[in-house]
């Protein structure tokens, strides 16, 4: 099998690009780990790059034209595919004209449901029998893309946003890659 050749957009501890690195292994695995990209230069997720010998590129999101920096970068070695994993930044109408291949993000709710940040608070607050996590093509609006695959869990009584982030993380690792086998049974 060929695979495709994907980046990973973190900001932050990069479990979900842990969880990738580990899985893109397996040989069925659709996809291979290109690049990764991070707007954070404290970012712990950054170690799973290095570990692994992937290389990554830390951008600055003030300075001007960024966003080239990254296309140009996508073109370099060939990214068929942007998995944004904890990418805290909204990915521009101008990127998504340069960028016509395949993006997709990993989100902690239950979408169209709690849109955003916060999500857990939110989930905790409005009394949520259900909650989960969404995998969605990225378009210009945000977390408002199709929905490719979602999992769910029930709340109880006792979580908190602590139990609730815990819970979706791990669902997460699930869904994402699930989400990527999905893409290409069906491409
Ligand atoms: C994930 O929960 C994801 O849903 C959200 O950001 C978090 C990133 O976590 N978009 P990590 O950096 O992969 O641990």
């Amino acid at each position: 099998m060929v695979k495709k050749n994907a980046c990973v957009f973190i900001s932050g501890r990069g479990s979900n690009l842990n969880n990738l690195i580990k899985k893109s292994r397996d040989y069925n695995f659709p996809i291979k780990i290109k690049l990764v990209i991070c707007n954070n230069d404290k970012a712990p997720g950054i170690i799973y790059a290095k570990k692994n010998t992937i290389p990554f590129i830390i951008i600055d999101t003030k300075a001007r034209y960024f966003e080239y920096r990254i296309i140009n970068a996508l073109k370099e070695k060939r990214i068929d595919l942007i998995l944004l994993a904890g990418y805290m930044k909204i990915i521009s109408k101008k990127f998504l004209e340069n960028f016509k291949k395949v993006i997709i993000n990993i989100h902690p709710s239950l979408l169209p449901k709690y849109k955003g940040l916060n999500t857990y608070t939110k989930v905790i607050k409005n009394k949520e029998k259900r909650t989960g996590c969404s995998v969605h093509y990225v378009n210009e609006k945000l977390d408002s893309g199709r929905i490719i695959i979602q999992k769910s869990f029930y709340v109880s009584k006792s979580d908190d946003e602590i139990s609730l982030k815990n819970k979706t993380q791990k669902m997460e690792y699930l869904a994402f890659p699930e989400a990527i086998y999905k893409i290409y049974k069906f491409i």
